[in-house]
């Protein structure tokens, strides 16, 4: 990235996180914030797809998103989402088509970021999937700032 993409990008996302607070101050129901975080990610920085997917037993089903519709289960230890669950990590994908086992709900999805979320007991409880229409989207200052955001979204499941 150009020192000048990253200072548009710092920026966005100061913008962003002004956005949230503003939107989830004074309100108290999950799903109300929850679906204004997700929408002002997803307009905000422009991104072809923002949702959480929720653990179920063994598997993740789908939650509250912005975009078109998406898979609505996946396995532990199965895709971005089911591996970052598994190893409890944040992950980067630059091209979906060379991440082995990566789950094509859309094929304009080029790349992806995925962070587990957990509940007050430590338990990853969400994960936040991230999806981009062009390659190579997301870096490490986007895994700081996005980290950011999973502490919100902490506070409020
Ligand atoms: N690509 C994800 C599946 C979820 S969709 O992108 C919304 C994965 O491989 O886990």
């Amino acid at each position: 990235m150009t020192e000048l993409s990253v200072e548009k990008l710092t920026k966005n996302y100061s913008l962003l996180h002004q956005e949230i607070s503003a939107l989830i101050e004074g309100e108290n129901n999950m799903f109300a914030n929850i679906g204004n975080i997700l929408a002002a990610i997803k307009f905000r920085m422009n991104w072809f797809w923002v949702g959480l997917y929720k653990v179920d037993q063994d598997e993740l089903v789908l939650f509250m998103f912005q975009g078109p519709h998406a898979c609505t289960r996946i396995k532990k230890g199965k895709g971005v989402c089911g591996t970052a669950w598994e190893e409890n990590r944040t992950i980067i994908v630059e091209d979906v088509e060379k991440f082995d086992g990566h789950i094509a709900c859309n094929s304009n999805s080029k790349s992806e970021i995925v962070i587990p979320i957990k509940d007050i007991s430590g338990t990853i409880s969400y994960v936040l999937d991230i999806d981009s229409a062009e390659l190579n989207t997301f870096t490490e200052l986007d895994a700081k700032e996005l980290n950011k955001i999973k502490a919100v979204i902490e506070t409020l499941i």
